[in-house]
């Protein structure tokens, strides 16, 4: 990824969390994702009175991303009103690890527009992952 899309990439991310409906645990999350060929999306948290329906803004992106058609992305970015790096959950580790491979950057970046690089496999090692599916339904069958 070059500078330019890097940028624009945390900006996004920046500004996904000023629609984020988060009455209830007051804690925005804002996220970008780049896909492959050189789209962006954002995505925020959206809560729910029924606590358990809430929607992280990782997967917000995501799947409007897919949605649309985009099955490959080459980095996303996560930003959050708090000072300290905060990354995304087990849920999220799990669904963005359905499109990427273990390369893929995440990027986590503080109030101040600071941020972390990591990869995908770091956050989530030995990930299950469509390949393990497959062949245990072969061994199956
Ligand atoms: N949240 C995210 O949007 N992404 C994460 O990776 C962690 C948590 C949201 C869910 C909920 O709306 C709020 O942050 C507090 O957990």
């Amino acid at each position: 990824m070059d500078a330019q899309d890097q940028k624009k990439l945390f900006r996004l991310a920046m500004e996904a969390k000023e629609t984020s409906y988060s009455p209830y645990s007051k804690f925005r999350v804002g996220a970008a994702l780049l896909t492959k060929d050189g789209t962006f999306f954002k995505g925020c948290n959206v809560e729910n009175s029924s606590y358990g329906g809430a929607i992280c803004a990782e997967r917000t992106a995501y799947v409007k991303a897919v949605s649309e058609g985009h099955r490959q992305f080459r980095a996303l970015a996560v930003s959050t009103d708090q000072e300290d790096f905060v990354s995304p959950c087990g849920i999220c580790r799990q669904f963005i690890s359905e499109f990427s491979n273990a390369e893929m950057p995440i990027y986590f970046l503080n109030n101040k527009g600071e941020h972390r690089e990591f990869t995908m496999g770091q956050l989530l090692p030995l990930a299950f992952n469509l390949e393990n599916h497959i062949e245990r339904n072969h061994e199956k069958s």
